[in-house]
């Protein structure tokens, strides 16, 4: 466009200078004429060229905006920003998910944490990651409540350029964040499944009647474990005589199972916890139903989480086995975000590691969709290390 108008000017001046050697009157208003053409020209190209350098000045403040993104600072050349919606503070497991995250996204280390606790309730966590948008931080953390109904909210996100990181429970129903950290539900509940199979052979026990106590309904965390366990429950023709929610809190678990005692006396060998804390609630509840649980006992009592409290009851033979689920994901989160600020592209889903804990008399061969599984003996050590 710019070489056609200087083109233009070029020809205008051209004819201009031609017609006025001619010297008649002709050649005189042709000349006007050409030299109104050039005027109109010149006046066309210094509007061109004034929108071309807005053009080119808003791309280098883009383009200084991206380097310092680049470069590690927020866009402000301060800490960076992130808001987190926490679930809540139901378990013990959630108090060291929360204290990882505040732990490495410190001031100390360069970060503004803006921490939401949701209390469990899925409307307060979009207020939150809204409140997040409208304060534009660099980043957001959301660990779903549930694992449905997040597409709209994070095409909010979308929409503001802020890049969302989902930790610990996964966001099934839209794909708009850039990514997970988290475990594997289902695995964790095969893996409930198996043990417990290869457990009751050795022990020689024929039947399985058991109780779940869930946790809150639609959170992955639930989902996967309840789908995993029953995958190999069908499997080998075990009765699941009940599931209901405990919410993943010791006050559920002991609800529930005060009136699982009640409905279902001396029919149950097995009671599956989705968390300790569930765990915790139901011993009380067990205890005071006088019913006896542990290794050597009536009831197997299968649990999920494995935080010290968890492996202090495996220790102490009331909890037969307990599947880890790792809380300590910010390490990995921080990482995803130094990969984004070094303008890499971070994995899509990142998988914490995690581990089977049991005693000795309870530590069995199995696997999990054909991978062979190892176990680890709880001892003080192993408690010590824990969260
Ligand atoms: O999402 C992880 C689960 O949520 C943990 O098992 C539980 O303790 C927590 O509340």
């Amino acid at each position: 466009m710019k070489k056609k108008l200087l083109g233009t000017l070029l020809s205008a001046a051209m004819v201009m200078s031609l017609l006025a050697g001619c010297g008649s009157s002709a050649a005189t208003d042709a000349a006007a004429d050409a030299a109104a053409t050039v005027e109109d020209a010149a006046d066309d190209a210094a509007e061109e060229a004034q929108a071309e350098v807005v053009e080119d000045v808003e791309a280098a403040e883009e383009a200084v905006e991206e380097a310092a993104a680049d470069a590690g600072a927020s866009s402000d050349g301060g800490n960076i920003s992130i808001g987190f919606a926490q679930v809540g503070h139901e378990s013990d497991w959630r108090t060291a998910s929360t204290k990882s995250c505040q732990d490495v996204f410190s001031e100390a280390n360069g970060y503004d944490l803006s921490f939401v606790d949701c209390d469990n309730d899925e409307a307060a966590q979009k207020e939150a990651v809204r409140s997040f948008i409208e304060q534009g931080v660099d980043y957001i953390i959301i660990d779903p409540i549930i694992a449905t109904g997040w597409d709209t909210v994070l095409t909010e996100c979308e929409d503001a350029g802020i890049p969302v990181i989902v930790i610990d429970r996964t966001i099934d129903d839209s794909d708009k964040y850039v990514a997970w950290v988290g475990s594997n539900f289902l695995t964790e509940g095969k893996a409930a499944g198996e043990w417990l199979k290869a457990y009751a052979e050795k022990q020689g026990i024929g039947e399985i009647n058991a109780l779940v106590i869930s946790g809150s309904t639609g959170a992955s965390a639930q989902i996967g474990r309840s789908d995993g366990f029953k995958e190999i429950a069908d499997r080998e023709g075990w009765t699941i005589l009940d599931e209901q929610t405990g919410d993943f809190t010791e006050a559920g678990g002991q609800e529930v199972m005060e009136s699982y005692c009640k409905s279902y006396e001396g029919k149950f060998n097995v009671v599956v916890c989705q968390n300790d804390n569930e765990a915790f609630g139901a011993m009380t509840a067990m205890d005071n139903a006088g019913v006896a649980y542990g290794p050597g006992n009536d009831v197997i009592l299968i649990s999920f989480d494995a935080c010290t409290a968890g492996l202090e009851d495996v220790k102490a033979g009331k909890i037969s086995a307990d599947f880890e689920c790792n809380p300590l994901a910010a390490p990995f989160v921080e990482m995803v975000i130094q990969q984004l600020q070094n303008g890499e592209t971070p994995d899509k889903e990142v998988y914490m590691e995690e581990h089977w804990y049991a005693l000795p008399d309870q530590i069995v061969d199995f696997s999990i969709d054909g991978a062979a599984q190892t176990m680890t003996e709880v001892t003080d050590d192993v408690i010590a290390a824990q969260y």
